[in-house]
């Protein structure tokens, strides 16, 4: 007899019974997403309809792929970064779930490509995007595959920054909605999420003590304020390095020191990126910093670490533990480069845990289901996740931790609508 197995690129299926066990694991920790799967078994409200996902290929997202599914969406994932995919995942996705999963960690640039135009072609009525790679591939190479597009989901800040881009330059070819900016993803996957994977994806990497540390957070936005209140938790003498007057005002009021990138290069022991934008450690710095100074990034795409420059100062470089690259410059100083600058909490880690990631995909598999059920009156531009599906999802997570909220009387409903009563 043979076995029929959905289309698929993964690294080994035989890896398959190590990740379906993690799969589980995890949805023990995913209680919100549970409650909708189960919803999603009997009424089907994506029934058939074709959903192609870029994400990070996690424990995490094979249960937000699984309760797609139990949505009746036929669903293919490819990988939202060549180094975060859990090739044990994407084996029993393939075979224990048969959904078509195409990622292998460690995938070289052309493979990811091969594998974001995989997903593609399964023609998708609905995009689901971790960096907006595969919105992205529609608007450049296959443009015309966009009228068969309903819609599109983003999860992270950088790609909705640039979709608002796109649709305040009117260039932007179907509706998106900005999963990000719900309040019950970014103020906690951001925020949490970031925080700990990333000092977790350090510690894996370096296994170096981070108290006494001179550590240097680039970016005070949401994940900056996760990564510098865990590195402070944990007794790191803690620097933010800003652009923005108001976030670094923040950060000075937050109990941060705040100063210059060039200034805090001189000093710091770790440094960490999560700004969204590029060359944010470049040549000036690498030049300034330490003998020993230890350097990741955790924002979105791995362009905040100037790697060409580094290499350019570099005299010999070897990997010198898994996830550790050791430069040693002309000038003498040997500087290390963590997850070779990209996200390293997937990178080294396993990404942000299942407790806020919860939060994010049920973000996701109600937008999906908004966007799907709302298809005739959405425009081509970026919308944020309705009020009513976020507060039912702040609601459904406190339920599954057992805490009760205080409701407003009658009487105080009355004061808040009014306008006469004064002192
Ligand atoms: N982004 C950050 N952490 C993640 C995780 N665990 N799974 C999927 N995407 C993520």
């Amino acid at each position: 007899m043979t076995v029929k197995t959905v289309k698929h690129d993964v690294k080994d299926l035989s890896l398959a019974e190590k990740g379906k066990l993690r799969i589980e694991w995890a949805d023990n920790q995913m209680p919100v997403l549970k409650i909708i799967r189960k919803r999603f078994e009997k009424e089907k409200p994506l029934k058939d309809v074709r959903i192609s996902a870029c994400l990070h290929v996690t424990t995490e997202t094979a249960n937000l792929m699984r309760t797609l599914k139990a949505g009746g969406a036929d669903v293919v994932l490819c990988a939202s970064n060549p180094l975060s995919t859990q090739d044990d995942v994407a084996a029993s996705l393939v075979k224990d779930y048969d959904i078509g999963t195409f990622s292998i960690n460690g995938e070289d640039n052309k493979t990811y490509y091969e594998h974001i135009d995989a997903a593609l072609d399964h023609h998708p009525q609905i995009t689901m995007d971790d960096g907006a790679d595969v919105i992205s591939r529609v608007h450049s190479e296959r443009k015309e595959q966009a009228k068969e597009i309903i819609g599109g989901t983003e999860e992270t800040t950088t790609g909705v920054i640039r979709l608002e881009a796109m649709a305040e330059q009117k260039v932007l070819l179907y509706p998106i909605v900005a999963v990000n900016d719900a309040k019950t993803k970014h103020l906690f996957d951001n925020k949490y999420g970031t925080g700990q994977s990333t000092i977790d994806g350090i510690l894996r990497a370096t296994n170096v003590l981070i108290a006494g540390k001179n550590f240097v957070v680039f970016g005070y936005g949401m994940c900056g304020r996760g990564v510098t209140a865990r590195a402070q938790g944990m007794g790191a003498n803690v620097t933010v390095v800003e652009v923005d007057p108001l976030k670094a005002l923040q950060a000075v009021m937050d109990g941060f020191k705040v100063t210059t990138a060039v200034e805090a290069a001189k000093t710091g022991d770790i440094f960490i990126t999560v700004t969204g934008d590029i060359h944010v450690l470049r040549k000036e710095h690498f030049e300034l910093m330490k003998d020993g100074a230890i350097f990741a990034n955790a924002g979105h795409f791995d362009v905040e670490i100037d790697k060409e420059a580094l290499q350019g100062l570099t005299k010999s470089k070897r990997r010198i533990r898994d996830f550790v690259d050791e430069y040693a410059l002309k000038n003498g100083n040997r500087l290390y480069l963590l997850g070779e600058g990209r996200l390293v909490n997937l990178a080294a880690a396993e990404g942000h845990p299942a407790i806020v990631m919860d939060m994010s995909f049920a973000n996701q598999a109600l937008a999906a289901e908004f966007m799907y059920k709302n298809a005739d009156t959405l425009k081509k531009t970026v919308y944020p996740v309705p009020k009513d599906i976020d507060e039912k999802i702040a609601r459904l997570k406190l339920e599954s931790m057992g805490i009760a909220i205080e409701k407003l009387t009658e009487e105080q409903v009355k004061y808040l609508a009014s306008w006469e009563m004064g002192t």
